[in-house]
């Protein structure tokens, strides 16, 4: 059997860990790895590697991704199909595994199946955004990464008081990240792009508790609207110091936390034993706690939403 891996949309800790297992596993049963260098244009385009056990043990755990992604969207051009199809055939390649977040599998993966591809999809997103999943790769390590922010924030916080902290998360525009971080962080407030928020509740409890604790800590993700300005606008509401630390693209660049090191494993052994069943579209997903192979497309699912219940415990507790 050989398998083609391809790398779409945001890099996510955990990429390179699945590329290690997955060869490793693979040669072990006298399967063949390949893998395409940028993504579905690098396919198109010829740009295809072998990968072996060797090449990839070195890079299980580092961040990024060994295989170059890209956003190309080439599989709208009129003869994307033919040239795929061609691609595959002249590398002899058998099927695809494809790591992507929600427009990955929600535009790529269809076509794929619909054009007879056998292909199994891995959710791989820091944002944890994927409808049909209740974890994606990347954002275990993404969570762990913050806490680093987090305890120096708190460390400086103790020390020096009268200061509101703001921690940015990523998120595109989603809250997943912030509200896991901020739980975990024991922050006083968080905001993220699903639910609304008042001005004035905002810099009356932020107020409040610099008054209670020294310090108060905000965490909020990138998509909220007023992100930018929020610094400045809270000085100005609560004449007290505002400091501001935003994780940006180092967050994505984050080191593979040990959850999804366990997590890739999971999906590297699953992809392969249902692309040696002969399952033709596949994808990886989290249920109840436990990885399994959810048969056919990840469709029809609501989309998530950040769990109100810890939205509001966080913005609420009398603390
Ligand atoms: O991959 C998801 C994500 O990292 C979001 O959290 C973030 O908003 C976005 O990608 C950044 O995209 P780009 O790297 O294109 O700036």
């Amino acid at each position: 059997m050989r398998t083609l891996f391809v790398v779409s949309g945001g890099d996510a800790p955990g990429i390179n860990t699945v590329l290690a297992h997955y060869t490793a596993l693979a040669t072990a049963h006298g399967d063949e790895v390949f893998g395409a260098q940028g993504g579905l244009a690098g396919v198109l385009s010829g740009q295809i590697v072998p990968l072996t056990p060797a090449l990839l043990t070195p890079w299980a755990g580092q961040s990024g991704s060994y295989l170059l992604s890209s956003r190309d969207p080439v599989l709208k051009q009129a003869d994307a199909r033919e040239q795929l199809a061609e691609a595959l055939i002249r590398h002899s390649i058998d099927n695809v595994i494809l790591f992507g977040g929600d427009g990955t599998l929600r535009y790529v993966a269809p076509l794929l199946s619909e054009w007879g591809i056998p292909c199994i999809g891995l959710p791989t997103t820091i944002d944890n955004d994927i409808a049909g999943t209740e974890q994606t790769l990347g954002f275990d390590s993404a969570c762990n990464y913050a806490y680093q922010a987090v305890d120096g924030i708190l460390a400086t916080g103790h020390a020096l008081h009268q200061r509101i902290f703001i921690l940015e998360t990523l998120g595109g525009h989603t809250g997943f990240l912030a509200l896991e971080v901020a739980w975990g962080a024991g922050a006083h407030a968080v905001l993220v792009p699903e639910y609304p928020y008042d001005n004035d509740w905002l810099a009356e409890r932020l107020t409040r508790m610099v008054n209670r604790h020294g310090y108060a800590l905000l965490v909020l993700s990138e998509g909220v609207s007023a992100s930018r300005t929020l610094a400045e606008d809270i000085f100005k509401w609560t004449n007290i110091r505002v400091r501001d630390t935003r994780l940006g693209h180092a967050q994505r660049g984050a080191k593979p936390s040990h959850g999804d090191r366990a997590l890739a494993a999971y999906m590297a052994r699953l992809a392969h034993q249902a692309l040696h069943d002969g399952i033709q579209t596949g994808t990886v997903v989290v249920r109840q706690g436990r990885p399994l192979l959810h048969e056919g497309l990840l469709q029809g699912y609501p989309p998530r939403l950040p769990a109100r219940d810890l939205y509001d415990q966080i913005n609420g507790d009398e603390r």
